[in-house]
């Protein structure tokens, strides 16, 4: 007898690193039934089945199905998206931008049709840039066209906070505004240790390398690996976002979204924090900034601009 489910359903397209682990993670919750696409041919029905021969050891009952296709995803309620290239050697940005700008664009437009009431979380990168393309491409409201950023840049910092004051990383919270990229604006004065804040806690010149280290926390695991880039804490960043969607947590998490104003940024996908529903962001908080914090997120915009302007020149250029 063929296995049946009531469960929820979330579609990762893309089974590469980053797609591999959201699923593995994903099913390891058991609340909803994932569905892998690539189209690499065998490639996702192999990580398929061999998480679902995992699931037996570990005792989940989420059904886990890889696809070259958009059929088995008819009705996902989250919809994830990590397809793309990563920059090889030699590769102008353009380029990268042009393919991952095809890739998330294609991908959007034939999972949305047969989804029509799911939240999209946009992981490919460059990830604000990604995030237009995929809004563009779904025709959803900005609250279910998330990207996944901030959850992982915090938990970078989070990280950097907990190994240079020897303390849980239970008890760190922290919080990274703006692109996802070197502009980013880590928050120190809105990053604690059990509502302590770290300026409290370690001299300012900690502060400020543990911040430009959080900045360059991407680029310095790509220089480690020299293949590839980090993949474990971009996974679980991604399925904190999703837990937080389909168990309607809201969950207070900084994220990639439109914005309309808010922080006097019109128009553009930008990380700031927000709360994370059964309806996708359920509101964008808006936190006093000191005139330098301000000035660090006005620039971090001005660098998505630049992409967002680069790939409209891309496209006329097409045209
Ligand atoms: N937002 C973030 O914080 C963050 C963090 C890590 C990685 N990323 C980005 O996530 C993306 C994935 O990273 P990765 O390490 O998993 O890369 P990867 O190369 O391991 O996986 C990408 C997968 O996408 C697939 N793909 C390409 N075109 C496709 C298409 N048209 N349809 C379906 N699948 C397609 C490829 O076959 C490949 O398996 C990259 O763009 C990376 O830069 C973002």
């Amino acid at each position: 007898m063929a296995r049946t489910s009531g469960r929820r359903k979330v579609t990762v397209i893309g089974a590469g690193m980053v797609g591999g682990v959201v699923t593995q993670m994903l099913a390891m919750r058991d609340y909803a039934d994932v569905v892998l696409v690539d189209v690499v041919e065998g490639m996702p029905q192999g990580k398929a089945l061999d998480m679902m021969q995992m699931g037996t050891l570990l005792g989940f009952d989420s059904a886990v199905t890889g696809s070259n296709g958009y059929d088995e995803t008819q009705g996902s309620d989250v919809i994830v998206i990590t397809s793309g290239i990563a920059r090889k050697p030699g590769m102008s940005r353009d380029d990268l931008l042009r393919t991952n700008m095809g890739i998330v664009e294609s991908v959007t437009k034939q999972v949305v049709p047969g989804s029509p009431d799911a939240i999209v979380v946009v992981v490919s990168n460059p990830l604000d840039a990604m995030c237009h393309v995929a809004f563009d491409a779904a025709g959803f409201t900005r609250e279910r066209v998330i990207g996944m950023a901030g959850v992982l840049d915090s938990a970078r910092f989070r990280a950097f906070i907990a190994m240079e004051l020897d303390v849980s990383v239970e008890d760190v919270t922290a919080m990274v505004l703006g692109g996802h990229g070197d502009t980013m604006v880590p928050l120190s004065r809105y990053s604690t240790v059990n509502g302590i804040p770290i300026p409290e806690l370690m001299p300012a010149e900690r502060v400020t390398a543990i911040e430009q280290r959080t900045a360059g926390g991407g680029a310095e695991i790509v220089g480690l690996l020299k293949t590839g880039s980090a993949y474990y804490a971009p996974g679980m960043s991604v399925v904190e976002m999703v837990d937080s969607l389909i168990l309607d947590k809201k969950r207070v998490v900084p994220c990639s979204v439109l914005l309309q104003g808010e922080y006097g940024i019109d128009g553009l996908y930008v990380g700031v924090p927000v709360k994370l529903g059964a309806n996708g962001v359920g509101q964008i908080i808006e936190l006093n900034l000191t005139g330098n914090e301000s000035a660090a997120l006005k620039r971090s915009s001005g660098a998505v601009k630049e992409l967002v302007d680069a790939m409209a020149a891309l496209k006329s250029a097409a045209a």
